[in-house]
């Protein structure tokens, strides 16, 4: 179950043209197949870029969904919507999400909820900003945002989870989390998981790093024991730099 993963978040860029040019040169690019490959683009793209990646093992992902399944949500879209146009995993809980748009673990824990409901599978973005790290905050932030995020779930659905670890100090800023500090909390998110759900749940877990990763950085990260592979930015924007990172394993 614990697979290697390069996922690109695209998060609000390019227009159907220009995405349309990124996807075809990253499907023209060499992925290693060591890993899966999954591109979560702009919602309004999911339709035609699904068509685009038919002959492909590359998965798509949505950025966000709502919690209900349908109703008077202006400007939302239900995991039902995500799922009819073929999207296997949404982002949820990025920090972008947490700041911007307000949504806190136990708002975000309910979208866990639809989308496992769903059949599809959660990305779940934790992270501590740069003075929760500077208080000694970030082991309790991490936890707390796993537990009220995620322990909901059964082990059944807590396995169709993957998890991404992005401290909000290195999310485009071009700081990277050591390879040491990233390593140290992933091995703590596996031991939170453990606590409650045992080790074989725990080590089956795919935990992803996500801050500034790129071509230069990424072997040393994915090469610690507990990162399993990158929720890549910047990078993602890159078709060959983005190539590159499913080779980095
Ligand atoms: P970054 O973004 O790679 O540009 O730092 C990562 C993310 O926000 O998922």
């Amino acid at each position: 179950m614990r697979q290697k993963i390069i996922a690109g978040n695209w998060k609000m860029n390019l227009n159907i043209d220009s995405g349309k040019d990124l996807l075809s040169n990253i499907i023209d690019s060499d992925l290693s197949n060591e890993c899966l490959t999954i591109v979560a683009p702009p919602n309004i793209h999911l339709n035609t870029f699904k068509a685009m990646l038919s002959h492909t093992t590359i998965a798509l992902a949505a950025q966000n969904c709502h919690a209900q399944p349908s109703g008077a949500y202006t400007g939302e879209t239900s995991v039902e919507m995500l799922k009819s146009v073929g999207v296997e995993y949404v982002i949820l809980g990025h920090s972008e999400r947490r700041e911007y748009f307000s949504e806190d673990s136990l708002a975000i824990s309910y979208k866990v909820n639809a989308v496992i409901n769903g059949g599809l599978r959660p990305i779940y973005c934790c992270g501590e900003t740069l003075a929760q790290r500077q208080e000694g905050e970030h082991f309790e932030t991490i936890s707390t945002q796993i537990k009220q995020g995620l322990f909901q779930l059964n082990e059944m659905e807590l396995l169709n989870c993957v998890i991404a670890y992005e401290p909000v100090w290195a999310i485009g800023t071009g700081e990277t989390a050591s390879p040491e500090q990233a390593q140290e909390i992933h091995s703590y998110i596996r031991k939170t998981i453990a606590d409650v759900y045992g080790e074989i749940v725990a080590n089956s877990v795919s935990i992803l790093y996500g801050g500034s990763v790129k071509p230069g950085n990424a072997k040393e990260l994915f090469n610690c024991p507990d990162i399993d592979g990158g929720l890549i930015g910047g990078a993602s924007l890159d078709a060959s730099s983005f190539a590159t990172l499913t080779t980095s394993f």
